[in-house]
């Protein structure tokens, strides 16, 4: 690849147009961080869904990224029941947290309900047990101001909305945890680079030359939360990089784990790496009891993070 094609993480920021909803982002997010640093309460920034890259400036074609967001909205779940507030970064219409279980592939929206013969709707019986919970559950996080989910479609939305979340949050130093499991575009079109209009078929076959996105984990933990905890995700489809990969970024960028996940197999098994180059990976795993029972790996996930982030405080504190 060409020299001319890297961009430095801060030279993104000057080629690139910011969200329109950025400024509301910055005041919603101040004030989430205000109201839970009052009652001592931890706050996470969970990163959750794929980012897009657009063909078009004026967009009818753009490159996705893969994830629906389970991992992230199941995660974001156990957070709050582990006592943590959540800013739930997410790409837009991808699972969200509570809401996900009523939007599935097999069951829609409208199978959760039934009429009766005057024509009211409720809730069909065997749901209602679990809707009721999820309900009670949603509302009372976001009116207690537990949880904020602000959304992105493309990746220059994610990149700025991740950039100023982060220097905000960091401010929090080890209190704050970032865990970031959406999956970002590693390729995108420069402004300047992008058609203006729908490209057309009739011009013929489309070649696409795209630059590569800058790491912004590098800036996210060198700079803008350089005291905090910070969990970043791995995705591969061939185990044996799994474990390699993993750990240069953990040496590249010197955050505290890795949380490894292949795909086929990533609701089932993970491997957090730790930043200490000695220990084994930690494997998390179903059993298939649990697999049966529908019980969900982040459970596990969440329980080891929150104990790995109060080990990191606890070590903090003994160094002040
Ligand atoms: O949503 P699901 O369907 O449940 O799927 C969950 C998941 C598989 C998407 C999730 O568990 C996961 O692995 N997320 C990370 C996927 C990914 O993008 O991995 P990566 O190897 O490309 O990136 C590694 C890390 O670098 C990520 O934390 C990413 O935020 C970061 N990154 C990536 C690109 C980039 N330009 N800058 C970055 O900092």
């Amino acid at each position: 690849m060409s020299e001319n094609l890297f961009i430095h993480p801060e030279n993104y920021f000057t080629q690139n147009t910011p969200p329109e909803n950025l400024s509301d982002i910055i005041r919603n997010t101040s004030d989430f961080i205000a109201e839970n640093a009052k009652h001592g309460i931890p706050i996470v920034l969970v990163t959750s869904g794929g980012t897009t890259v657009p063909l078009e400036n004026n967009t009818v074609r753009f490159v996705d990224n893969f994830s629906a967001g389970t991992r992230g909205a199941i995660s974001a779940e156990f957070f709050l029941k582990s006592g943590y507030s959540v800013i739930f970064l997410h790409r837009k219409h991808s699972l969200q947290p509570f809401n996900r279980k009523y939007a599935t592939p097999e069951l829609g929206f409208l199978d959760f309900f039934t009429t009766n013969s005057s024509g009211s709707i409720s809730v069909k019986e065997q749901y209602q047990k679990s809707m009721s919970s999820d309900i009670s559950l949603f509302n009372n996080a976001i009116l207690q101001k537990r949880l904020y989910m602000p959304s992105f479609i493309s990746l220059s939305d994610y990149l700025f909305s991740l950039r100023e979340i982060t220097k905000l949050l960091g401010k929090l130093g080890s209190k704050a945890c970032f865990y970031l499991a959406a999956a970002v575009s590693d390729f995108f079109i420069p402004n300047d680079q992008m058609s203006e209009h729908k490209i057309q078929s009739s011009e013929g076959e489309l070649f696409l030359k795209m630059s590569q996105v800058p790491k912004f984990l590098k800036p996210l933990v060198k700079s803008w939360a350089p005291r905090s905890f910070v969990i970043s995700f791995k995705l591969e489809t061939d185990e044996s990089l799994l474990e390699e990969k993993a750990r240069k970024s953990l040496e590249k960028y010197g955050h505290q784990a890795v949380i490894a996940n292949m795909l086929h197999t990533r609701k089932f098994v993970v491997w957090i790496i730790l930043n200490d180059n000695i220990q084994k990976p930690e494997e998390i795993h179903l059993t298939q009891a649990q697999i049966d029972q529908s019980f969900e790996i982040e459970d596990l996930i969440i329980q080891r993070i929150v104990q790995l982030h109060n080990s990191f405080i606890n070590s903090e504190k003994s160094r002040i």
